[in-house]
């Protein structure tokens, strides 16, 4: 039993996950549900197929073939993670998935228990957004704490470089976006949050913008956006008041007027359905990366006021995303995984960023 698994195998990070396990020479097994376009998928690298026309049949296929490990890229993770990461339990599989919303990654987090009575090593976030904020405060606590200092405040900021290819955005990212705050505590469901003594609580989206300039000296601005790195910052600090923005949120006058109103609309399911619906089929053109390098930042204030700023800089989101997550699942096959539910760099610390080509720059003197 020494396969891997990739769920969503026709998808844009099932295929370059797939092909980068090739590379190095692991043997994926690609899930998808329609038989052609697996097949399509699969041709180029002679990649072996599993069609699962629904969820379902995939869960059903784990628990019958019992893969070492299971890399689920089907989103959203609030609706697939329960039955995958139940199916991996019960197989004696370990689990990965690049959840990146506040509702998915706390909820992967709380099934460490159970993962631990399994002996299975389950992982959540592990694509660019999470990994690469968590990173950077990781490797900025680590100096914080030889030094005696405990981590009061941290912000972080996600700047992605993505290039864009052409096609529709799909159902699996669509529902990402749109599903990602329900049911999440300390505000209401669309409203952004940040940690406040501890506790979530309500944040303006796209409010509390900062001007950066990256190592590069490319000038970026990044607005309060709620994703997974709230939580895997928070954890990794210890800190009790945490924020997370993001270089993609719409942060100008104009949007953090429409933001609220378009908020609540979506707050109503059948409305949040059909806009779901409608940004799956939305379809973009081809675009370069707008940058060289995409960012992690972080500033991390300590208790006696000092603050640490550091940088993680990786290559275009997409490429770096894959390769967080190919480099997650190789280590998990590698039987380098430990029983526990973590976010990446909480499992494999700040050395992962750099094992997928990750270069950290620290502003000003150590803490
Ligand atoms: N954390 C991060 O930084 C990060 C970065 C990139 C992406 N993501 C997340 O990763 C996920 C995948 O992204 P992507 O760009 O690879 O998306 P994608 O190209 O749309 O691929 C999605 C895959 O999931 C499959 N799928 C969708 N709905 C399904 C369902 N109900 N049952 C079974 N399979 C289903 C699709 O299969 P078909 O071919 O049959 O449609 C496809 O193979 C998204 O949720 C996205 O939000 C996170």
């Amino acid at each position: 039993m020494t396969e891997i698994w990739v769920l969503g195998g026709t998808g844009r990070v099932g295929r370059g996950v797939a092909d980068r396990l090739a590379d190095g020479g692991d043997s994926p097994v690609l899930v998808g549900r329609d038989a052609g376009r697996l097949r399509e998928a699969a041709a180029a690298r002679g990649h072996r197929t599993y069609v699962a026309p629904t969820l379902d049949a995939a869960t059903a296929g784990i628990r019958e073939a019992r893969p070492t490990v299971v890399v689920s890229t089907v989103g959203p993770f609030t609706r697939t993670m329960t039955p995958v990461v139940d199916a991996c339990l019960a197989a004696g599989s370990d689990y990965v998935d690049l959840a990146n919303d506040l509702a998915a990654v706390p909820a992967l987090l709380a099934r460490g228990e159970d993962a631990v009575r399994a002996g299975r090593t389950l992982v959540t976030g592990a694509g660019f957004g999470v990994a690469a904020t968590e990173s950077v405060v990781a490797w900025l606590c680590a100096e914080g704490r030889d030094a005696g200092r405990r981590a009061v405040r941290v912000r972080t900021d996600m700047v992605p470089s993505l290039a864009l290819q052409s096609g529709p955005l799909g159902e699996a990212l669509a529902g990402t976006l749109m599903e990602g705050l329900p049911g999440v505590s300390g505000g209401g469901r669309f409203q952004g949050r940040r940690f406040a003594d501890g506790r979530l609580t309500p944040a303006p989206l796209g409010g509390g913008v900062h001007p950066l300039v990256t190592p590069d000296g490319d000038h970026v601005s990044a607005g309060l956006m709620p994703l997974g790195e709230l939580v895997a910052a928070q954890r990794a600090s210890g800190a009790p008041d945490v924020e997370s923005a993001s270089s993609e949120v719409p942060h100008s006058q104009l949007a953090r007027l429409v933001l609220p109103a378009a908020s609540t609309l979506l707050a109503v399911g059948p409305l949040r359905r059909f806009a779901a619906r409608r940004l799956a089929a939305v379809t973009f053109p081809a675009r370069p990366a707008p940058r060289t390098h995409s960012w992690g930042h972080a500033v991390v204030t300590w208790d006696d006021g000092t603050t640490s700023e550091g940088w993680l800089g990786l290559g275009e989101a997409q490429e770096t995303t894959d390769a967080l997550v190919t480099e997650v699942a190789r280590r998990l096959l590698r039987g380098d995984g430990r029983p526990g539910a973590f976010t990446p760099a909480a499992l494999f610390g700040a050395g992962l960023a750099t094992a997928v080509g990750g270069t950290y720059t620290r502003i000003g003197a150590a803490a």
